[in-house]
């Protein structure tokens, strides 16, 4: 069977990457969060005392980094930044920002496209993000857009924060999510928006069983028709 590579695209705390998990496990996929490599970026940035404006420091310091997808004894994969894994350190709400903010400049966005390019090239992986099935991959051969209310993808941001032992704030959290949304849709390069071939999927009020049903059996028509 032909190995699709399948684009996730939708706000902040849409669910993208548990549901991005769960599909790939019932397909036997790798699933990449390329907000993973954002956030990779602008933490090590910050780390180094880089100003997430100074747009020279930040791609050479993206000449100079290394960014891997190590496969855990789990099936997940660890992101790994210069040989360190990073997984944990750049899930924090603040390395989100960050991200942001350093996925708005262009030079940055056109550093970090072949990387993401080269880990879907073969085929057989879902890569979800902001712009997958826009930019990244336009030819993607299943294109879904997860959405769900700002409220919604907040409460489960401070859910998934408390189960970590982290301190969490739900209005703050509401906040940043809709200021990232905002910023994210109205940057001027590879904003996010739903491919005009994507299907969309609110998730507001479906569970994740119910959003990776609905993306299976898309995909499972998908193969039919590419098979009579
Ligand atoms: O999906 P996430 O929350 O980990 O993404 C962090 C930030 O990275 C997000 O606010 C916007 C940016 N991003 C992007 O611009 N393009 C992508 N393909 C993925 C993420």
């Amino acid at each position: 069977m032909k190995k699709l590579i399948i684009a996730i695209d939708g706000p902040a705390g849409s669910g993208k990457s548990s549901i991005g998990d769960m599909l790939a496990e019932r397909l036997g996929y790798a699933h990449i969060s390329t907000g993973s490599i954002y956030r990779a970026i602008g933490w090590k940035a910050h780390q180094c005392g880089i100003s997430l404006a100074d747009v020279p420091a930040l791609v050479h310091l993206i000449e100079e980094t290394t960014i891997e997808f190590r496969r855990n004894a789990d099936g997940s994969l660890a992101v790994v930044l210069d040989g360190n894994d990073v997984s944990h350190a750049i899930t924090t709400n603040e390395a989100g920002m960050f991200a942001s903010t350093v996925a708005a400049i262009p030079e940055v966005r056109t550093g970090l496209l072949s990387l993401q390019r080269q880990a879907g090239k073969n085929g057989g992986v879902i890569l979800d993000g902001r712009d997958i099935g826009t930019v990244v991959f336009p030819d993607a051969d299943a294109k879904f857009y997860l959405d769900a209310s700002a409220e919604a993808r907040a409460k489960r941001r401070f859910l998934q924060l408390q189960e970590q032992g982290r301190e969490a704030n739900l209005e703050q959290l509401i906040h940043d999510i809709k200021k990232r949304d905002f910023d994210d849709s109205n940057r001027a390069v590879a904003p996010l928006r739903k491919a005009d071939d994507a299907m969309p999927i609110d998730s507001t009020n479906m569970s994740r069983e119910e959003v990776v049903n609905t993306m299976q059996e898309y995909i499972d028509r998908l193969s039919d028709r590419a098979a009579s």
